[in-house]
């Protein structure tokens, strides 16, 4: 009734509303996890709360003056013939109450505005397990100094423990965010800045770099996978054992025999041994040893590409550009450049055989 009276121009803004609902529905936050919408930790929840409160508010006032407006437009319409309405300039009460009601608002939200700021940059407690994070051009170091560990692109944390990430960059401004958990900082190359947040509940939850920081800004992405503490633990034990290799020279007789494959009987080709060892020459022959470490415990501190001690166990490669398959890591191995433009990995002349062998030799790093 109301379309076949009102004209085209009604039709399309019902139109547009029906359009509007159907997009809006598609905002499923379970379904796009980079959302702030679902904290998962107790940082986030603070900003949360705070987000439903401003709504609310919001909410209020909108439904107020569109109630008014709309009350006015019925009530006051002009009919054809009527008189041209008393004309008014200015009312002193009217705008006296309408300065005074949204500054009184503005007031009431102030509260819960500057208590969530200084929660949420408050210091975290000294049981709080401390994360080094370091930005680099496009991927994420992460250091963790109680246990001696460094890895790359996917943080551990531990459930209800806080985590208090300690931030900087090796080069220019990236900005590290966690949305489910935390908030975004920026880190720089000369100043530490920090933020913390306890995970609530499991899982693996992405982040991103937020800062336009170059060409691949985009493909800067990294993982936090949360862990029941006793999970958590174990991995911290499983990467504590992924240590440097003792040089034939120097290793404890005790480990040269157990460990056999420095100085037993040369791998027969085809074994497990052989592949490993073949790997392992051309990690070294090819340069890949100058960029990448491959021991997270007591791992070297500026190293110019990510470590890789545990990279076979990650879900993704590049940070965050491709699943880490054996396919994609062949093809990133070969061409990076095609991959990720301007990254400082250079195309080595990886052919496809010996892409084939550094893909197994690193899938062994777990
Ligand atoms: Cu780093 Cu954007």
């Amino acid at each position: 009734m109301l379309l076949r009276t009102a004209g085209p121009r009604s039709f399309w803004l019902v139109a547009s509303l029906c359009l509007l609902t159907l997009v809006l529905a598609g905002c499923n936050a379970e379904q796009y996890p980079q959302t702030t919408l679902l904290p998962r930790g107790d940082f986030a929840r603070i900003a949360d709360d705070l987000l439903d409160t401003t709504v609310k508010w919001a909410l209020l006032v909108f439904v107020l003056v569109e109630g008014v407006l709309i009350y006015a437009i019925f009530r006051f319409r002009g009919k054809p013939g009527d008189p041209e309405p008393h004309q008014t300039h200015g009312n002193t009460t009217v705008e006296i109450i309408w300065t005074v009601i949204p500054a009184l608002i503005l007031a009431v939200i102030a509260v819960p505005t500057v208590k969530a700021i200084f929660q949420t940059s408050a210091t975290p407690g000294k049981d709080a397990l401390t994360i080094e994070v370091v930005g680099h051009q496009w991927w994420w170091e992460f250091r963790y100094p109680e246990y001696n560990l460094t890895t790359a692109n996917e943080m551990h944390v531990p459930l209800g423990r806080t985590v208090s990430l300690r931030m900087g960059s090796s080069d220019v401004i990236h900005s590290f965010w966690v949305p489910q958990f935390a908030a975004k900082r920026d880190v720089f190359a000369n100043r530490e800045t920090r933020m913390w947040f306890k995970a609530e509940a499991e899982g693996e939850y992405p982040g991103q770099c937020a800062e336009f920081c170059g060409i691949q800004h985009g493909r800067m992405a990294h993982r936090i996978k949360a862990q029941k503490p006793a999970e958590f633990q174990a991995w911290v034990a499983h990467m504590q054992t992924l240590k440097k290799k003792p040089t034939p020279a120097s290793a404890p007789p005790a480990l040269a025999a157990g460990e056999g494959a420095q100085k037993g009987p040369p791998a027969r080709p085809g074994s497990v041994a052989a592949a490993t060892s073949a790997g392992e020459k051309l990690f070294l022959a090819k340069g890949c040893v100058a960029c990448h470490a491959l021991n997270a415990y007591d791992a070297p501190k500026g190293m110019v590409g990510p470590n890789l001690a545990n990279v076979g166990a990650r879900s993704y490669i590049a940070a965050g550009t491709l699943k880490n398959t054996d396919e994609n890591l062949a093809r990133w191995i070969r061409d990076p450049q095609g991959i990720k433009k301007g990254v400082l990995m250079p195309n080595l002349g990886v052919t496809e055989a010996e892409a084939q062998v550094l893909v197994a030799y690193l899938r062994a790093h777990q």
